[in-house]
């Protein structure tokens, strides 16, 4: 594929359906929605809204990192913080497809809706891949970010309509795209991280305190696997405990899987044959946490199991 031609039809797709009305777009810090931030800014400037919503669901440092890295290419972002609202939103709910639901709602029907409503824009520009809408179209699951591919009028729905000037790429094309734009390695190959974060990564129910079990034992592996060349690295919380011991004393604690992956575009992947030491202290990292005391690898490829837990 020419990119460069692919990066010059965007902006003029972008600029021609926006016209003279004004666009927003939230961004999350991963590669897609860093990439339609810098082909929006490009197609419109100043009339291209930039916000990156703190849904309680992001990495440790994750809100602050990605305005300052975006601050640095003369891009503004606003900041919102809404994390109460999903915190509420996902109280009590254990179904993984009600935790997605939640999420997807929350963030379009309530925190982008009023976003939207606030900033007075018709458009909404969205880093929706192929990857993303071929699987929802399967029924493997239903992305965070996928609606009109659901036959959800977006319009009718929510009052803005959806622009995905990526949906034609997978992951592998977008951190070409990434390059090219000349956005810094640190966002062109960053690891996936999914819309609904920190909630695909917590099984049962999530709640403040069960995310940062999970936020700080991702800031663990992520640390610890960055030169790992893999192409996904992730913990998740299991919603199970198990038998311990900890200064002599018996503790019914919680159990953290890593995960470890190969793949070249998420449709399928392995579990990376990490050395023995490596395993040996990331297990050690993880169960100094307080009340976690055991540490899994997840070897399963994808299939059966997908890379998330939810
Ligand atoms: P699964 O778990 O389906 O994940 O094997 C495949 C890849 O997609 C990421 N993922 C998502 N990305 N919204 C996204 O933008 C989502 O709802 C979502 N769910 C999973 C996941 O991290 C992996 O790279």
């Amino acid at each position: 594929m020419d990119y460069d031609k692919f990066i010059a039809e965007q902006i003029a797709y972008i600029k021609d359906t926006v016209g003279d009305a004004t666009a927003i777009n939230a961004l999350s810090g991963g590669v897609d929605s860093s990439v339609v931030t810098v082909l929006g800014h490009r197609a419109l400037a100043e009339r291209l809204k930039t916000v990156f919503v703190d849904s309680a669901l992001m990495r440790q440092g994750e809100p602050e990192r990605t305005v300052e890295i975006f601050a640095g290419m003369q891009i503004p972002v606003e900041l919102v913080d809404a994390r109460q609202e999903f915190l509420s939103a996902l109280a009590g709910l254990t179904d993984p497809e009600e935790k997605r639901q939640a999420v997807t709602d929350t963030f379009y029907s309530k925190v982008f809706a009023r976003l939207v409503k606030e900033s007075g824009a018709r458009f909404l520009l969205h880093g929706t891949i192929l990857t993303d809408i071929e699987e929802t179209v399967a029924g493997i699951k239903r992305q965070h970010n996928i609606l009109a591919q659901l036959g959800i009028d977006t319009q009718a729905a929510y009052g803005y309509s959806v622009l995905e000037p990526l949906k034609t790429l997978r992951k592998d094309g977008v951190r070409e795209v990434a390059k090219l734009l000349g956005l810094p390695s640190e966002i062109s190959q960053r690891i996936p991280f999914p819309g609904p974060g920190l909630a695909t990564r917590v099984v049962g129910e999530v709640t403040a305190q069960r995310l940062d079990t999970v936020r700080a034992a991702t800031a663990i592996v992520e640390e610890e696997l960055a030169d790992s060349g893999a192409f996904q690295y992730l913990a998740v919380l299991l919603n199970d405990r198990a038998t311990g011991i900890r200064d002599n004393k018996r503790e019914f604690g919680q159990i953290i899987v890593l995960r470890c992956i190969e793949s070249t575009d998420a449709r399928t992947a392995t579990a990376t044959a990490l050395p023995w030491d490596k395993l040996n202290r990331i297990c050690e990292r993880i169960t100094q946490m307080k009340d976690v005391n055991r540490c899994l690898y997840d070897m399963t490829p994808k299939p059966p199991a997908t890379i998330e837990y939810i």
